[in-house]
């Protein structure tokens, strides 16, 4: 019998083809004066320009669009100072996960001032912050639903979480054009971070039956669109599977105080340590994951498999499960993406101290299966 659970989810979320032309009606309503928050790479792709348009007379009294991939406190900072000075009251994050969650640290320090460490960890705030919306041009991390984010601390070498529903933005924009621009290799990295939040929340202890749901949905859609939508770029139709997917998928893992694993933890660490795409490092280490984790919790893990697709009528549960990794592994291996935390640029000598930071990761405290330093690393070495 099922003792507690707790679901929320906070994002307006609106879905359409071409719906960033309209932009203006919406963002209207929640603010006057507009700052967008975006990274080089969605200004090279012409997207800003389409964002802006799209705003109508709404103002737009600022760009910062100097997020880099792996966004820091200094980046957050230096945005929040900005949004001050030119009296923002609105922001439009346009990008992947880094600028969309440096939007999410800016209105923090933008509300409340201080320091970004002092609200480092879960529930923190205690009320709402300047508003924002988010339009996802990867699909991705979910940020654009989920109540994290998650900066890069430069001086420490470490990524820093934060939780609160009041992170999540007040509106997420949903059009598949924005990300029919994206690479063939960002595609596939950020569609696996998706399929990765879609496979630790079905089996963290935060799990529950409306979280479950929202998670089975994610992996099949993601299972049957991701090879397309890398492939071929142009196909609108697994572009926005990709979209509404990892849309589903952030809100399954955000729900009810967050819920990821081993998987992440580690992907956390690689990402704090070494310059490794988030989505990346995720795709390589989550079959290891799934080995590790599948036997606390096979019966997941065979549903797991059968929303890959994979043939369950009357086999071992252990060879289903098994068939479930391969089908992950295959997956990323069809998608282009290198395999080995080696192939990445990470040292055969620092994976010791990426397992000792991945244990104090917030993602760990949800994962179904306790891990130690000894399993860490050995998980790490199996990846490398
Ligand atoms: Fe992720």
């Amino acid at each position: 019998m099922i003792d507690f659970f707790e679901f929320q989810s906070r994002t307006r979320v609106l879905y359409k083809s071409g719906l960033v032309d309209e932009l203006g009606h919406e963002a209207g309503r929640l603010g006057t004066r507009v700052l967008i928050v975006a990274d080089e790479g969605v200004a090279r792709a012409g997207l800003l320009d389409r964002v802006r348009a799209g705003l109508g007379d709404v103002a737009v009294v600022g760009i910062f669009a100097e997020v880099p991939p792996n966004s820091s406190i200094a980046i957050v900072e230096r945005g929040a100072a900005y949004a001050r000075e030119i009296g923002a009251d609105l922001l439009v994050a346009v990008g992947g996960g880094s600028p969309i969650d440096t939007a999410k640290a800016m209105r923090i320090l933008m509300t409340e001032g201080g320091k970004l460490h002092d609200y480092e960890g879960y529930n923190l705030l205690e009320r709402p912050l300047v508003p924002m919306i988010a339009i996802p041009t990867t699909a991705g991390t979910g940020s654009e639903v989920t109540a994290w984010a998650v900066i890069r601390d430069e001086v420490a070498h470490m990524k820093l979480a934060f939780s609160s529903v009041f992170l999540a933005p007040e509106l997420a924009i949903l059009d598949p054009e924005m990300t029919r621009m994206l690479p063939a290799r960002l595609t596939s990295a950020t569609g696996m971070d998706a399929l990765t939040h879609a496979i630790e929340s079905f089996v963290g202890t935060n799990a529950n039956p409306i979280s479950d749901s929202l998670a089975l949905q994610a992996i099949d859609m993601i299972s049957n669109s991701l090879r397309a939508a890398t492939h071929t770029g142009d196909d609108l139709e697994a572009r926005s599977q990709m979209l509404i997917a990892s849309c589903i998928a952030g809100i399954a893992f955000s729900s009810g105080g967050g819920s990821l694993g081993v998987v992440h933890a580690l992907a956390h660490s690689v990402g704090g340590a070494f310059d490794v795409h988030h989505g990346t490092a995720n795709a390589i280490l989550l079959p290891h994951g799934m080995r590790f984790n599948s036997v606390a919790v096979p019966n997941r893990f065979s549903r797991i498999a059968r929303a890959l697709g994979v043939n369950a009528g009357g086999r071992a549960e252990e060879d289903v499960i098994a068939d479930g990794v391969e089908a992950v592994r295959s997956l990323a291996a069809d998608c282009l993406l290198p395999m080995r935390l080696r192939d990445v640029g990470v040292p055969g000598d620092a994976l010791p101290s990426i397992a000792e930071a991945a244990l104090g990761d917030a993602a760990i405290f949800t994962n179904p299966r306790p891990i130690n330093y000894d399993e860490a690393l050995s998980l790490l070495q199996s990846a490398w």
